[in-house]
């Protein structure tokens, strides 16, 4: 039988929270399905700090370069937030990110129709939405050198003479990866490709355009490719979202826009998300799976928390890493029945009302709508 390997770093605040629910749906698969997954679980973020002194220990780099799939709750949190910069819990999970090499950051936003009145935007703008965001991971502002804060003590004009530094940088090669990822994902789906960077300000941004471009009239000139400036790439998601198919951006641009499309679909406890790299050994991405939140801290250890977006990034670990499509679809469905039901984390609880449910609730429904489908 094979066995799928999964490591599982819950992180900090709501992660492991999170993480238990998806831990009963993996016990669901096992027992009713036969499907056998080797789970390890290690430490990442403030979690590993506590433990090492760095927020990602190198054993546990060593191990998520062995496994099938990562699964990562969230890291960080204000006991932190005054650490060295080096040592800050959000290193451990960009470490694991560009040493992991996962360029292709895809971010689907869904509005589920049991959602589209809780919406902080009118049902007819998010009914039936399908968005899907794929963000570049590894480059751009993110890791680009020069970096720092320096003293600019030679400049007289600079009250507090102190410079922050951080470069946008990419080359022409971490551009077309990203691309033909998109257009790749957007040949399965609606066949249409919006690029967004800001080419009116930005080389980088200039760069981006016609690299795009290039792959799609060498590569993809069957896809429906477009071009928009991030700002108005933003303002025209939240007027009319349903105008979109697959969205590609940099790395920062991306993890904005997705924080915004996120309120589409409801609650920022719905967004999942899975992180690819190139082909592994057995042909499958090397890949991360994380929910778009964080860890949360304003609600941490209130039993608040939705674990949707986490169990919908071991749905797309099913269906990315594992080759299981059917069962991938089979817990995506099972959300749609618990949310058609009425059941609502705190985070989807509207004026319409529905059944009140704890994170630990949210999970036992889902499970149970995983037997009863
Ligand atoms: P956040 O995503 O943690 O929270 C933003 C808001 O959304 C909060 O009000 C929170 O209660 C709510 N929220 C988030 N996830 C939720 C869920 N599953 N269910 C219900 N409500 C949810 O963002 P933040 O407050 O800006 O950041 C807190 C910490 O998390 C920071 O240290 C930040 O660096 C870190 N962070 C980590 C990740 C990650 O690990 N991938 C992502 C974003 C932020
Ligand atoms: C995300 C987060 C991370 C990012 C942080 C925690 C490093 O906001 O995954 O969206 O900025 O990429
Ligand atoms: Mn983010």
């Amino acid at each position: 039988m094979t066995t799928h390997s999964l490591l599982i770093l819950p992180g900090d605040g709501i992660g492991p929270e999170v993480m238990t629910e998806v831990r009963k749906v993996i016990d669901w698969f096992q027992t009713n399905k036969g499907i056998a997954f080797d789970v390890s679980e290690d430490l990442v973020g403030g979690a590993a700090y506590d433990k090492h002194g760095k927020p990602l220990a190198d054993e546990t780099m060593a191990k998520a370069l062995e496994v099938d799939a990562v699964l990562l709750g969230a890291v960080g949190g204000p006991a932190y937030d005054n650490l060295d910069f080096s040592v800050k819990p959000e290193r451990g999970l960009l470490r694991l990110r560009k040493e992991m090499d996962l360029f292709a950051n895809l971010r689907p936003a869904q509005c589920f129709d049991a959602l589209a009145d809780f919406s902080s935007l009118k049902r007819e703008v998010v009914a039936g939405l399908d968005i899907l965001i794929v963000r570049e991971l590894t480059s751009g502002v993110y890791f680009g050198e020069p970096r720092g804060i320096h003293s600019d003590d030679n400049n007289p004009q600079n009250e507090g003479g102190r410079v922050g530094i951080n470069t946008q940088r990419y080359t022409s090669g971490e551009i077309r990866r990203v691309a033909r990822a998109a257009f790749e994902l957007a040949k399965k789906r609606d066949n249409r490709v919006c690029s967004m960077e800001k080419a009116n300000v930005m080389e980088s941004g200039i760069l981006w355009r016609e690299e795009v471009q290039w792959v799609h009239d060498n590569e993809y000139p069957e896809v429906e490719l477009s071009h928009m400036y991030a700002d108005n790439g933003a303002m025209q998601l939240v007027r009319r979202p349903s105008q979109f198919d697959v969205i590609v951006t940099d790395n920062l641009f991306g993890d904005i826009l997705s924080d915004a499309a996120a309120m589409l679909t409801g609650s920022l406890g719905m967004l999942p998300s899975a992180s690819l790299g190139a082909p592994m050994a057995n042909g499958r991405p090397r890949a991360m799976y994380e929910p778009v939140h964080g860890s949360a801290p304003d609600i941490t250890g209130q039993g608040k928390a939705n674990p949707i977006a986490c169990i919908l990034s071991f749905a797309m670990a099913l269906r990315y890493s594992y080759d299981l499509g059917a069962e991938a679809d089979l817990l995506e469905k099972a959300v749609e029945k618990v949310l058609a039901d009425g059941v609502r984390t705190a985070d989807l609880m509207g004026p319409e009302g529905g059944t009140p449910v704890s994170t630990s609730q949210m999970g036992d429904k889902i499970v149970e709508a995983l037997s009863a489908l």
